[in-house]
């Protein structure tokens, strides 16, 4: 059975199980996702979603109309006050998604589980993620610089960052 954490008007997130694996490597490893996330490996995942899910877990983004996978998160540090966002991906971009999406794990995050703080990492040059992070209210927090050696080259990470209650602030929508 399939664990749901939140549905909204066109997606629903739910817990990532075995016979998504596929899914989440392919959509990983997918060229034009690749060169902003780093990939973890199948044994990794397997792992994640074997777990009781105190720390971390595998998300899937479903369209609610359809039933498919339309994009994968992982959330990380979920037994401390602070939830961390990572391996944002949506396979079916450019339609809203991305936004819809992260609205919902911020409303699961802070309405249904009252956390404290969320926060994500982002290389530097990748504008479509940062933009739509920052348009949903995370602030900028911090720059690493050239902390990710990508195939010979230091990338520089920007930490974005969100608290409770600038959430309820500006918590809309889904
Ligand atoms: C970043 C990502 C998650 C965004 O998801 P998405 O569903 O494509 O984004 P949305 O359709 O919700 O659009 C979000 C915003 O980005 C803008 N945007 C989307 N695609 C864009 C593009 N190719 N160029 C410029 N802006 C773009 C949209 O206009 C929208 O902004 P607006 O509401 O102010 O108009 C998705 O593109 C993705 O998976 N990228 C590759 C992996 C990645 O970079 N992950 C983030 C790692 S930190």
């Amino acid at each position: 059975m399939n664990e749901i954490l939140i549905e909204g008007k066109r997606l629903r997130l739910r817990r990532a199980n075995a016979s998504d694996l596929n899914y989440i490597i392919t959509l990983q490893y997918a060229p034009e996702n690749l060169k902003f996330v780093v990939p973890f490996d199948e044994n990794y995942h397997r792992e994640i979603i074997t777990s009781d899910g105190s720390e971390k877990i595998d998300v899937i983004v479903e369209e609610l109309e359809t039933g498919n996978s339309v994009g994968y998160f992982m959330l990380r540090k979920l037994d401390s006050p602070c939830a961390e966002f990572t391996h944002v991906i949506i396979g079916r971009k450019g339609i809203g998604y991305g936004r819809e999406a992260l609205q919902l794990l911020m409303k699961w995050t802070f309405e249904v589980k009252n956390f404290h703080r969320i926060w994500i990492d982002c290389k530097d040059y990748n504008k479509v993620a940062l933009h739509l992070y920052e348009s949903l209210g995370f602030v900028r927090e911090g720059f690493l610089r050239e902390y990710l050696l990508t195939n010979g080259v230091y990338e520089n990470l920007i930490v974005l960052g969100m608290i409770d209650r600038e959430y309820l602030g500006i918590s809309c929508c889904c």
